[in-house]
């Protein structure tokens, strides 16, 4: 099965954005999708999904910074980031913050699961900042929080849950310590519409194969899991608190 066009645009590059295969998974069916392992986001991203109540926890401090400037960031803001030009490095821009370096970082050298210094021969800073400028309104109403998954309240709402892969994932923040048993108990206990994402071989819980795809070496089995409560209301609410944001 191949994705269909992809009508949501990445606010960063990242590796295992799930930019191309975000439209292959079910729309959400509550107003709030909540986001466990972030990334870049791209379910949130994908159509009109932004428009909902998206709710981001991504343990990684980089990642929740980025997110944190993207939500505050003015047009004026991402007007001013510098083109960075295949060879230079974001350090060189001293008027810089340290999460429009790990923005910019994430852009210039692409696919990549941590912010770089130096931009490659691939990189495109026009191009970023362009997109960026264009879609940036959509996360306004989004809220972040630099925290484990275990941290998210349990509700009723659409639970995109991407952890890092159990077979491949060593390349993320924080796979050493993910206790898979642990995760896919958490999953099966989420209220609402559960959407849980994984490659071929997991066996944290009873995937079903999506669809196979081209990644950069080889082909790939993207698996799904899903379940939805019974009888769960299309209606979902903001959590009380949004302290912890980074
Ligand atoms: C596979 S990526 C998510 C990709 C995302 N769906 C996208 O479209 O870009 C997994 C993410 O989980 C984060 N992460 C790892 N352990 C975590 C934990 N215990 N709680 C929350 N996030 C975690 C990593 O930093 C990484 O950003």
């Amino acid at each position: 099965m191949r994705p269909r066009k992809v009508k949501g645009f990445p606010l960063f590059s990242y590796y295992g954005s799930k930019s191309k295969l975000a439209p292959l998974y079910d729309r959400p069916r509550f107003d709030t999708i909540v986001e466990p392992f972030a990334g870049s986001a791209a379910y949130s991203l994908d159509g009109d999904n932004w428009r909902k109540n998206v709710v981001l926890y991504d343990s990684n401090p980089k990642v929740a910074a980025v997110w944190d400037y993207l939500i505050h960031a003015t047009d004026a803001d991402i007007a001013a980031l510098p083109d960075v030009h295949p060879g230079q490095k974001v350090t060189d821009f001293g008027q810089l913050s340290q999460a429009e370096r790990w923005l910019i970082g994430f852009n210039i050298n692409r696919g990549s699961s941590m912010p770089k210094v130096t931009a490659s021969r691939r990189s495109d800073g026009l191009r970023y900042r362009k997109a960026l400028l264009e879609n940036h309104h959509k996360v306004k109403h989004w809220k972040i929080f630099n925290a484990s998954y275990e941290t998210a309240p349990n509700r009723e709402a659409t639970w995109f849950v991407d952890p890092p892969y159990q077979k491949n994932g060593q390349y993320y923040y924080g796979f050493a310590d993910m206790d898979y048993a642990a995760l896919g108990k958490w999953c099966l206990e989420r209220l609402g519409q559960v959407i849980v994402c994984e490659n071929d071989g997991a066996d944290w819980l009873p995937f079903r194969v999506l669809t196979t795809f081209r990644g950069s070496m080889q082909s790939q089995v993207e698996v799904v899991w899903t379940q939805d409560s019974p009888g769960g209301g299309a209606h979902s609410h903001e959590p009380s608190s949004a302290s912890g944001s980074a």
